[in-house]
């Protein structure tokens, strides 16, 4: 049997200082995969997680981590250095539902998760939060028990109803008007809701692309189950073993992680890179009623919001061809980015020099799975993309590409039919991006390669048009 080693770092507790000597030691165990549940705000090189993992990197680890719980604000993903695979977090079909039955008798039916066990007990009596605050709290916290905002005496034999509306006075006004006396309430115990559809859908805290450092690398890479998630909790300075529900893309990270260590353990030989490739190029796109992935406001989720989709770890096996990137991709990217020669070269510990054509622009050549351009001028000519790509399919393959682009964008492939064979097992493709529309903004669509048979190779794009 093929051991796989994953390694875990969690931010709890780490400092900044000492995330360095977790990656070293690390490399030193000699893991396959890293999980970072962790991130700041940082320029590449004075992130410590995007150094440690451009160290990983260099030595065969694949680091995957999480994009941040920053959304639905754009350009609020984290960890979107390119060698790392950035995860953000959906739904899944599994939800909870409570019921809080009045003493009236009307039911009022929400998600949430009620642990105690009401059904067999009395009814109590309802208490607003701010009437049951300490001394000291501060009113608006108080209205939406906030930690540490309410009295212990004073919620004792109570439930509180909490407001975490901004419009607190209004929904205050309109319960009080409602329960006459003194209001009362139980909680009946939680319904588990199994096959819940319409899941996945993309997390509303899920931090979104485009790519805060450079719109030039699509960010987040793929979404992952990251809403409700069973998980093992150590409370802090608490006896360990205690399970709870988390939402976080912190939970989804792992998750991408483990359908990492899935397919390393099917292909030992393949790279981080063909590994990421696989989890892109297959993911996928559509819910659980077959409908387009949406985000939680019920529309069509984009690639800044759930990447190339949801990851289908079982379809990654057989990616058909992958998009290889190499630390010379990833040293030629920082160059592009801006940093000096000397820069680059004492982080990495290489002889590498930039070329001295280096620009902005030219990242979005990087041999990347998906393609991103910042700046697309509208009266210019087309910009044109250059991909490599390497067969991990059969020896003899033909693939013809297929493009959705949105009608303000002209988009074309050459050739639009690529082939593998004995002697071919790399080929390359361009892909030319022209604006037809007067609007600006960012244009989204995707470009799948089909080999005819069960080969679905997609490769999503999105272009910024600007005046
Ligand atoms: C809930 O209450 C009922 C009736 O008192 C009891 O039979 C059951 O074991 C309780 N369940 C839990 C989880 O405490
Ligand atoms: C809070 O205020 C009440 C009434 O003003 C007083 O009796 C009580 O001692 C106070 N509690 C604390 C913890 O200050
Ligand atoms: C509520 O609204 C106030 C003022 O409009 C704002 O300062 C505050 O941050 C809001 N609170 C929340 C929790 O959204
Ligand atoms: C969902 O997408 C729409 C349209 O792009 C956007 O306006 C909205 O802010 C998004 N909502 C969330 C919660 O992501
Ligand atoms: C980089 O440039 C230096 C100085 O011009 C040269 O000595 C070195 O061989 C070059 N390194 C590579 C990898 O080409
Ligand atoms: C940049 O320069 C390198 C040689 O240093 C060359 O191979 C490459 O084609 C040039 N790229 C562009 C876009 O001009
Ligand atoms: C690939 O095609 C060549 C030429 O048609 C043929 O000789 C070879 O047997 C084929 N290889 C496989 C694995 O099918």
């Amino acid at each position: 049997m093929l051991l796989i080693r994953l390694g875990i770092i969690l931010g709890m507790g780490l400092t900044l200082l000492r995330l360095r000597p977790a990656f070293d030691d690390a490399i030193h165990d000699g893991v396959d995969i890293l999980s970072l549940s962790l991130g700041i705000e940082a320029p590449y090189l004075q992130d410590p997680v995007a150094i440690g993992a451009f160290h990983a990197e260099e030595n065969g680890v694949m680091v995957i981590a999480s994009a941040g719980n920053s959304g639905p604000l754009p350009s609020t993903a984290i960890n979107t250095a390119p060698w790392i695979s950035t995860v953000g977090a959906s739904t899944i079909d599994r939800t909870f539902v409570s019921t809080v039955l009045l003493g009236n008798g009307k039911a009022f039916q929400g998600s949430g998760i009620s642990l105690s066990n009401l059904s067999h007990s009395k009814i109590y009596p309802l208490a607003f939060g701010k009437d049951i605050a300490t001394n000291l709290s501060v009113v608006s916290q108080a209205r939406s028990c906030s930690g540490g905002s309410l009295d212990p005496r004073k919620i004792a034999g109570r439930i509180a109803v909490c407001i975490t509306s901004n419009s607190t006075v209004s929904y205050e006004t309109m319960i009080l008007a409602k329960a006459k006396g003194n209001p009362t309430a139980t909680i009946l115990p939680t319904v588990e809701v199994p096959r819940y559809k319409p899941a996945p859908i993309v997390a509303s805290f899920s931090s979104r692309g485009p790519g805060p450092l450079t719109g030039n690398i699509l960010k987040p890479d793929v979404t992952a189950p990251g809403v409700a998630i069973l998980a093992a909790i150590v409370p802090f300075g608490e006896k360990p073993a205690d399970y709870g529900f988390m939402s976080g893309t912190s939970m989804s990270c792992p998750h991408v992680s483990g359908a990492a260590a899935f397919i390393k353990s099917v292909h030992p030989t393949w790279t981080s890179s063909m590994i990421k490739s696989a989890l892109m190029t297959t993911a996928s796109v559509y819910d659980n009623i077959g409908k387009p992935l949406k985000n939680d406001s019920g529309y069509y989720a984009n690639p800044h919001e759930m990447g190339a989709g949801e990851i289908s770890p079982h379809n990654a096996l057989n990616p058909g061809f992958v998009f290889e990137t190499t630390t010379k991709g990833y040293l030629r990217f920082l160059c592009y980015y801006g940093y000096s020669n000397k820069i680059i070269k004492a982080m990495s510990n290489t002889n590498f020099n930039c070329s001295k054509n280096s620009s902005h622009k030219l990242i979005s050549n990087i041999n990347y799975p998906s393609i991103s351009i910042s700046k697309l001028d509208r009266h210019k000519v087309a910009t044109i993309v250059k991909r490599t790509v390497t067969n991990v399919g059969s020896v003899n393959a033909t693939y013809a590409a297929n493009v959705q682009a949105p009608s303000g964008l002209a988009v074309n492939v050459y050739p639009k039919k690529i082939e593998f064979s004995e002697n071919k097992k790399k080929v390359s493709f361009k892909v030319s991006f022209k604006s037809k529309d007067p609007d600006s903004g960012y244009n989204f669509g995707s470009i799948t390669w089909w080999d005819g048979q069960d080969n679905h190779v997609r490769m999503v794009f999105a272009v910024n048009i600007v005046q």
